[in-house]
């Protein structure tokens, strides 16, 4: 639909930015999919990391294996028939073990380690071709894509956040108590933006948009005019 202009170099970037839990995964890929562009999961990669350094029994203090792995990272996205995207890691399906609470809660250490940031900066910025990327993330606005023309950061409340978590892992036969939920997304959220390097934070330029007030279909179809706006 919004094609890109052949005059401009780079193909066309959106970042969607916002803490966990805030509906960025959902709202990128309704986006991505209507405008049909590539998608950048960044929290995705930093979920991997935190895999691969368990798998190889590497700690989290050592910063210099840390960003070996980030280097070396070996992972294939592969979109799969049915929608979706396996990710694998060596050649293992590991699309249901990066979502796991840990794993997320991991995945936050190693993307305060500044070397692991640095090794995925321009792996990240691979995923930009035509005919236009939606980036999901933390520094997609800030640090990876800072001349993308839409950005986005979305909100929530802890409690609403936590209380979206604690609806999937019912629907995945889980239990979990909402306040323990609360609790770990707070110091989630404390440690990517109070960290030194890329904190999450709104870019100056980005429009912020509460998802707790909305539904998603509102939320897409507001990022949907600010595409429209831009590039029509
Ligand atoms: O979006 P997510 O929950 O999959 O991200 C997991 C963690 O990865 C998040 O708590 C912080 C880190 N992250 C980051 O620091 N920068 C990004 N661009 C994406 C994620």
């Amino acid at each position: 639909m919004f094609q890109n202009n052949m005059s401009q170099k780079k193909p066309p970037v959106i970042t969607i930015d916002g803490p966990a839990g805030s509906g960025k995964g959902t709202i990128s890929q309704k986006v991505a999919e209507q405008l049909g562009w590539n998608i950048l999961d960044s929290g995705a990669l930093y979920r991997l990391v935190a895999l691969a350094a368990e798998k190889k029994d590497v700690d989290f203090d050592t910063e210099d294996s840390l960003s070996e792995i980030a280097e070396a990272l070996d992972v294939t996205f592969t979109p799969c028939a049915g929608g979706g995207v396996a990710i694998l890691l060596e050649g293992d399906d590991v699309s249901l073990a990066i979502r796991s609470e840990d794993c997320g809660c991991a995945a936050s250490k190693v993307a305060a380690v500044k070397p692991v940031r640095a090794a995925l900066l321009e792996r990240q910025r691979r995923f930009l071709d035509l005919p236009g990327l939606v980036a999901d993330g933390r520094d997609m606005g800030t640090v990876v894509f800072p001349d993308a023309k839409v950005k986005i950061f979305l909100t929530a409340s802890a409690e609403i956040r936590a209380e979206r978590r604690l609806k999937q892992l019912k629907e995945q036969g889980i239990n979990a108590n909402l306040r323990g939920l609360i609790d770990d997304i707070e110091e989630r959220d404390a440690r990517d933006m109070n960290r030194k390097d890329a904190p999450l934070v709104p870019a100056d330029d980005a429009i912020i948009i509460d998802t707790g007030k909305s539904t998603i279909d509102e939320v897409v179809s507001e990022v949907m005019d600010t595409v429209k706006n831009v590039y029509s």
